[in-house]
């Protein structure tokens, strides 16, 4: 969180050292103070030169020759008008006023993706070996403008930058909702203005079949179609496709002209589109138009392609070659995700082929799949790339993969010398809200705040060091199951493809989240200029506690995505005003207490009052005996978990909440026979991902841990129909109860998972 920021100061301070006589004849101070460039992601290097370069009706733009393209691109400066772009090779001498855009010469020590921009007072020179890099400066250009009140005129600047990966994409679901094509444009310029340079279009999935296959004409007069708009509702009521033009239809589709249109827009933006067409499941759509493609042969039984049948191989190879005449890509995406193997198993014709390819099992039949279709796409001089599923099995001899179920496919593949992008699921997945859930429209469920996204690096350590190359890049996701509307897209993409765009391009040493909120304020103008639906910084705050057992102390950290936010607090219990301590560092609790905290601007309270109960509790740092183990997905911080003195935040995934299918069943030991008063334990709920409250909950207590005697049951009142975010905190009355030994049950009544926190007792 910002309290002071160290890059204001240090700028004020370098302004303050250089000679005020010249800075004051040459400028006003106000003028100098203020006039910072606000650039995401940050440059590698930029330093402030002196002057303004003004933006004019007469500005003239100059380039060489391999430029004049990419020089285009200038027409969406907000202040750049000419008709005509001037060839450098007219011309002797450079021009002295202008943009310019120059090739670089051989001795330049440039590297080849890298650009230079120095603004002057009289002109602008971009220098760069390759199109790929003017466009990364033009986009520079742009953002500045776009982040100044007054654009038109820009301070003198040197700019020498290039990016950390080759690799930065974004991903769009067009499957679970439909987006129309002025959309992706916008889509791809904002992209573009954050030097982002792939768009993974999610083409395919069982929500609807989206690009015309001239070959298949059903997969777009059917598969593209389903009977409610409405994805959710569709999902949990039969999931049916609709003939295109019947009015219970509801969906759409990209005909190969738009795909090629969309591919030459993102092209003269500097981004490459990578088609994904999913196989060998996610295709229940494709299966419901051609059933026969399926191991039971008919629709609505099976997602996955039958991998026995040789009909399905012609299918995608056809499939493919369509697709490959509408993107010139180097990849193509073929999805490989999630298949449920179970049909496979039963097929005589996939088991034929596991038999006679002498393949292990039904992972072996997915990679001979993969493999045989990753043959064919190299035949025609492509890449293939997958989810990280395509790992299982054995992988393809050249394929790349995505890793998303965390980061270990992706450290195994890098290890063992494949390509990899990164884009897992707890960092880079833009479906998971971004804010305490309550208040905000519904979403697939997680928690995936800014900083966090901010934070992730993409090399992970595990990763050798001379495999660390084949980290390509990263790229986040948006899922859109939840995202019915184009507003809702950019409303759960901004600001957090800020953070993505910095973290795939500025070396790792130079990020700062400090600096990045302070550049981030300017970029709100800049998305509301271009009209974008982000999200705006909540006025909630977020309070969490860290414990430290052995100096029995508990950490309490209060954080906003306000911009230095006054923040006031209490620990007594009173409600927090102007005149309650002001926070600014980590508060430190050595007894429970209740934290209340509120941002006050001036007397006034913006928002609403947070608060956190800080258990220092008698359990702390006690065995916890699990009569139930907990799932292996969901370990926590294992035996400690329940007894940590910490509690978990606003998603299971945060390494807090201890996940468990079956029964809730553990016994704590207290260590020695002793006088009790309470128990509390707290649990989740959050039916999208299938996480439930249990319906009761029991509490029985023994002095040798043989005979226990039940305490009166606690059942849940929080309904199971409820789609919210809930937390349901049963309470024990143990007064008058002496004991060691402490069980507590929870009946898993909805065969889901059920997630907990911590188990307090006083
Ligand atoms: C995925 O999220 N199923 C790739």
């Amino acid at each position: 969180m910002v309290r002071t920021n160290p890059n204001l100061m240090k700028r004020a301070k370098w302004a303050a050292g250089i000679s005020a006589a010249i800075l004051f004849y040459l400028f006003p101070a106000a003028t100098f103070a203020q006039d910072s460039l606000f650039i995401i992601p940050k440059p590698l290097i930029q330093q402030a030169r002196l002057g303004h370069f003004t933006f004019t009706a007469q500005t003239q733009v100059f380039s060489s020759n391999e430029f004049i393209g990419a020089a285009d691109l200038l027409h969406e400066h907000p202040y750049i008008h000419f008709k005509k772009i001037i060839s450098l090779t007219a011309i002797k001498q450079m021009p002295k006023q202008g943009i310019i855009l120059v090739r670089a010469n051989q001795k330049d020590t440039l590297a080849q993706n890298a650009y230079r921009l120095l603004v002057e007072p009289k002109r602008i020179i971009i220098t760069a070996h390759q199109p790929a890099a003017i466009l990364n400066a033009i986009a520079t250009l742009r953002q500045i403008a776009y982040t100044r009140k007054n654009g038109d005129q820009i301070p003198a600047v040197w700019i020498e930058d290039r990016p950390a990966f080759g690799y930065r994409g974004l991903m769009l679901d067009v499957s679970r909702n439909f987006f129309p094509i002025p959309f992706l444009k916008k889509y791809i310029d904002i992209m573009s203005l954050y030097k982002l340079n792939t768009f993974h279009w999610h083409l395919t999935d069982g929500a609807g079949w989206r690009l015309e296959i001239k070959k298949y004409p059903e997969l777009t007069q059917k598969a593209a179609w389903r009977t409610n708009a409405n994805w959710k509702y569709w999902w949990n009521s039969g999931r049916k496709y609709a003939e295109m033009g019947t009015p219970e239809a509801s969906g759409g589709f990209y005909t190969a002209d738009q795909a090629r249109d969309l591919v030459s827009y993102a092209a003269k933006r500097g981004i490459t589109v990578i088609p994904e067409i999913e196989m060998p499941a996610h295709s229940e759509e494709v299966l419901a138009a051609y059933p026969n493609l399926s191991c039971y042969g008919v629709p609505y039984k099976n997602s996955e392609f039958c991998i026995g049948n040789e009909e399905t191989f012609t299918f995608l190879q056809n499939v493919l070659d369509e697709v490959m005449s509408i993107f010139p890509s180097k990849y193509i995406h073929i999805g490989g995700d999630e298949a449920d193997k179970s049909a496979w198993k039963t097929c005589s014709k996939c088991q034929k082929i596991i038999k006679d390819f002498n393949l292990k099992d039904e992972n072996g039949l997915q990679s001979y799949a993969i493999k045989r279709i990753e043959t064919y796409l190299t035949s025609k001089g492509r890449k293939l790339i997958g989810w990280d599923e395509i790992l299982e099995g054995g992988l393809a001899p050249e394929a790349t993969v995505m890793s998303w179920r965390g980061e270990k496919g992706g450290i195994e593949a890098a290890n063992s010398g494949h390509d990899v992008i990164m884009t897992p699921g707890a960092y880079l997945y833009f479906d998971a809200y971004q804010t305490n859930p309550i208040g905000q429209p519904e979403a697939i469920g997680g928690y995936l705040p800014l900083q966090k996204v901010y934070a992730y690096h993409p090399i992970a350590t595990q990763i050798d060091a001379d495999k660390q190359k084949h980290i390509l890049g990263v790229q986040a996701n948006m899922w859109t199951e939840y995202m019915p509307t184009s507003n809702q897209v950019e409303y759960m993409a901004f600001p957090r493809v800020l953070a993505l765009a910095e973290m795939a391009w500025t070396a790792e040493k130079n990020k700062s989240w400090n600096d990045f909120q302070l550049r981030l304020q300017k970029h709100y103008l800049l998305l509301q200029r271009l009209n974008v639906n982000y999200y705006p910084p909540s006025t909630a705050l977020s309070v969490l506690s860290t414990f430290d057992i052995d100096k029995k102390t508990a950490t309490v950290t209060i954080t906003s995505e306000q911009f230095e936010p006054s923040i006031h607090y209490t620990v007594d219990g009173s409600a927090p005003t102007a005149t309650s301590p002001l926070y600014h560092a980590p508060i430190s609790l050595s007894a429970t207490a209740i934290v209340k905290t509120a941002i006050f601007k001036g007397d006034i309270q913006i928002g609403k009052t947070a608060e956190l109960q800080v258990d220092i509790h008698k359990a702390i740092g006690k065995k916890v005996i699990y009569n139930n183990s907990w799932s292996t997905n969901y370990p926590a911080q294992k035996e400690i978990t329940l007894v940590n003195g910490q509690t978990g935040d606003l998603t299971y995934g945060d390494g807090q909440w201890q996940g468990f299918l079956g029964d809730f069943d553990v016994t704590i030991d207290m260590d020695t026979i002793q006088l009790l008063s309470q128990l509390k334990i707290r649990f989740m709920q959050s039916t999208g991902p299938g996480v439930y409250i249990p319906a009761q909950v029991t509490v029985a207590v023994s002095e040798d841990g043989k005979v226990f005697k039940t305490v009166p049951k606690s059942d849940n009142d929080v309904p199971y129909t409820d789609p919210t975010l809930r937390f349901k905190t049963f309470v024990f009355d143990l007064k008058g109860n002496i004991a060691r030994f402490i069980k507590i049950t929870g009946k898993n009544e909805k065969n889901g998972f059920m997630f907990t926190d911590e188990v307090v007792v006083y």
